[in-house]
């Protein structure tokens, strides 16, 4: 031990208990909480900012104050690919990303949003939880430098036109916005439209002035940011489920130590859970908001793809070995 530390100790000791001594506040203050931001491309009234938020409390009380969180959303960290090369570098702490994002550093991810892989939202929270897809997250340290907490997911995704639509032959050559992401672009390609990918936050403006044409969206993302108003039909496709992946730059889960990862861990887990489970119960009743409007809104099955779905997947399952496993596991649900 230095003498500059002993000196200093006996320094604050003799400060504390003078102070003590004087009833006056101590100058050896509680360990002050470490903030970790999280970022998000979802804007604040989303059901994943909302957990993600409630999360702050939950490291608070289960960290005796140590821990706390911070929501950064829309984007303002910057796109998913920003925020997964902030995670790289340890400038952000945690982000819930899209597996869509995920899928363009990590080919096997891309079996996530394989067409018609799942039937609805419970489906999609049973095939999420197996063991196949938890795995995915083990080697995301050495994939992407950050570590997988958990998957929750945002709801089924369906397609909104600005114009009438009533068959596929209406959307030919029409564009698309996508996420940018390789097997969803691919998906639109095979169906004859063109996919313009572009982030979450720019949608709205782009198809407000005629820049796209339709949307690959979800029922919780058109209420949020209200494109019913802007479409004139929603095709209740369910064409691919959309999961989430709440990760924590390895930088950072490496300065914890093992205790305080679990601990993360497990507060993390216990809002995607919630996340998963509240878009499982509250998918019809966004469907049914949805009808009571303008936009005209109509079922729409895998037979109005055509063979969409064989030509995916012979371009996707050698990229994403996995696959031709996740279709035999949710085919026996
Ligand atoms: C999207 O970019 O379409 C999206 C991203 C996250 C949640 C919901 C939608």
């Amino acid at each position: 031990m230095s003498k500059f530390t002993m000196t200093r100790r006996a320094m604050l000791a003799g400060t504390a208990a003078t102070a003590a001594a004087l009833g006056a506040p101590a100058l050896v203050h509680a360990q002050a909480t470490r903030e970790f931001r999280i970022g998000m491309i979802t804007p604040p009234a989303h059901v994943w900012n909302q957990e993600a938020t409630a999360l702050n409390a939950t490291l608070r009380e289960t960290s005796n104050g140590r821990f706390g969180s911070a929501v950064f959303p829309s984007g303002q960290l910057g796109n998913e690919a920003a925020m997964v090369q902030q995670l790289q570098t340890g400038a952000l702490d945690m982000a819930w990303l899209t597996t869509a994002e995920i899928a363009n550093r990590v080919e096997t991810f891309g079996a996530l949003h394989a067409p018609f892989l799942v039937r609805n939202l419970a489906h999609a929270e049973r095939l999420l939880q197996t063991p196949q897809v938890q795995a995915l997250l083990e080697p995301l340290p050495q994939q992407i430098g950050a570590v997988g907490l958990g998957f929750a997911m945002t709801g089924m995704r369906q397609m909104l036109s600005r114009d009438v639509t009533n068959t596929l032959a209406d959307l030919r050559g029409k564009k698309v916005r996508i996420i940018p992401s390789a097997p969803i672009r691919d998906f639109f390609t095979i169906i004859g439209l063109a996919p313009t990918p572009m982030p979450l936050p720019a949608v709205y403006d782009a198809l407000a002035n005629g820049q796209i044409d339709a949307l690959d969206m979800d029922f919780e993302s058109v209420i949020n940011n209200r494109y019913n108003d802007l479409s004139r039909t929603m095709l209740v496709t369910n064409h691919h489920m959309f999961p989430m992946v709440g990760l924590m730059s390895a930088r950072v889960w490496a300065s914890l130590p093992p205790a305080d990862r679990e601990l993360v861990r497990a507060a993390s887990r216990r809002h995607l859970d919630r996340t998963m489970a509240r878009f499982v119960a509250e998918e019809d009743d966004k469907q049914r908001r949805l009808m009571g409007g303008t936009m005209q809104v109509r079922a729409a099955g895998p037979e109005f793809f055509g063979d969409a779905v064989a030509q995916w997947d012979r371009i996707w399952a050698p990229k994403a070995p996995i696959l031709p496993e996740l279709r035999r596991i949710a085919a026996a649900f």
